[in-house]
């Protein structure tokens, strides 16, 4: 495939610099920008990255660049046609994702004014946390219309779940289908009824191979997918499941690819839920979001998921204002 285009990174953290260096080892763009506030950071882990390009093999050049809350800087991300928003601070042991609202929504604002005066073209993917408070931030501050601003949650949590029950079963990761939608948080709806394993060529259903209260323990341990690594770690959170999942969504915005994945995206009345982003099923292009795919789900995985919605709304009008 001819390389093309160039694609951004704001935040060069742990999170931020695996999605670049993934970003760019695809070899499918002409540039990838990492930008920090960091004086410096950027532009080292640029020189870094392209210095093991002859190793790996690719030809994308990194650009590394120190930006300011205020801007400056901000030139570099001209053109990009994608944009991942990484900036913001981390969980720490025994935080929720909300802790981080006040925070990071100080963070978010000011970087989605700066893409939209620098890249008013862009497509957003926004994965400071909390996830879908953070993804409505961005689109009102930035003032792009819903489809070109989505929010990564579900392809990490749906690659958690599959790997919490290939684990389990002791399967090969590629024989399990699961699927998680709703929000980035205490209202995630892992939707067990949709999650298929292959045991020797015969595809079944979860429940067929799984005692209901197993299921339940693994539901529950995708919910806390991510407090389980942060506790593990005592510093700073999961960054390499979710630079795949960012990196992925990016390249099916950048190839145009139709592929469908679950993301955070703006409900216009689907599952009953309207006016607010939720983790749900997508259709990604070059225009973002192009269309979400509704799917049959259990009534206790839509009330569920009603819920969830109502949860994210109700914080909206705080977030608004922030
Ligand atoms: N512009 C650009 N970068 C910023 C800004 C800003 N205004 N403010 C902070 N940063 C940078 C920090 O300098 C830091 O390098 O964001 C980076 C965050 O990196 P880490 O602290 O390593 O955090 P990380 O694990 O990458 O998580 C980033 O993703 O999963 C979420 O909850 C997580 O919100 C957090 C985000």
């Amino acid at each position: 495939m001819a390389r093309s285009g160039k694609a951004t990174v704001i935040g060069a953290g742990f999170y931020g610099s695996t999605t670049a260096q993934r970003m760019a080892e695809y070899d499918i763009f002409d540039e990838v920008v990492l930008t920090d506030i960091r004086d410096g950071w950027s532009e080292g882990l640029a020189l870094d990255l392209n210095s093991s390009r002859p190793v790996e093999g690719f030809e994308t050049r990194v650009i590394g660049k120190t930006t300011t809350a205020d801007g400056q800087g901000y030139e570099v991300i001209e053109d990009s046609e994608v944009v991942v928003v990484t900036a913001g601070v981390p969980r720490k042991p025994g935080m929720s994702r909300m802790d981080l609202l006040g925070v990071n929504a100080g963070i978010v604002r000011g970087v989605a004014e700066n893409i939209a005066r620098y890249a008013p073209n862009a497509v957003i993917i926004v994965v400071s946390n909390p996830l879908d408070e953070m993804t409505t931030l961005t689109q009102i501050a930035s003032g792009f219309p819903h489809h070109r601003v989505m929010g990564q949650a579900g392809v990490l949590d749906t690659a958690r779940f599959t790997y919490f029950v290939a684990d389990k079963l002791g399967l090969p990761v590629g024989a399990v289908k699961t699927l998680t939608l709703g929000s980035h948080g205490d209202t995630m709806v892992p939707v067990a009824s949709a999650c298929t394993v292959n045991i020797n060529g015969q595809v079944k259903l979860l429940a067929e191979v799984l005692p209901q209260a197993d299921i339940d323990a693994l539901v529950t341990r995708v919910r806390g997918g991510g407090a389980e690594v942060v506790a593990l770690l005592k510093t700073g959170s999961a960054y390499y499941a979710p630079s795949a999942a960012a990196a992925r969504m990016a390249r099916a915005v950048a190839t145009d690819s139709g592929e469908v994945v679950p993301v955070c995206a703006w409900l216009t009345g689907q599952y009953g839920i309207s006016d607010v982003y939720l983790g749900v099923e997508a259709t990604l292009g070059k225009a973002g979001v192009k269309e979400i795919v509704e799917r049959q789900i259990s009534d206790s995985e839509l009330t569920q998921l009603q819920e969830a919605g109502a949860a994210v709304k109700s914080k909206a009008a705080d977030v608004a204002n922030m």
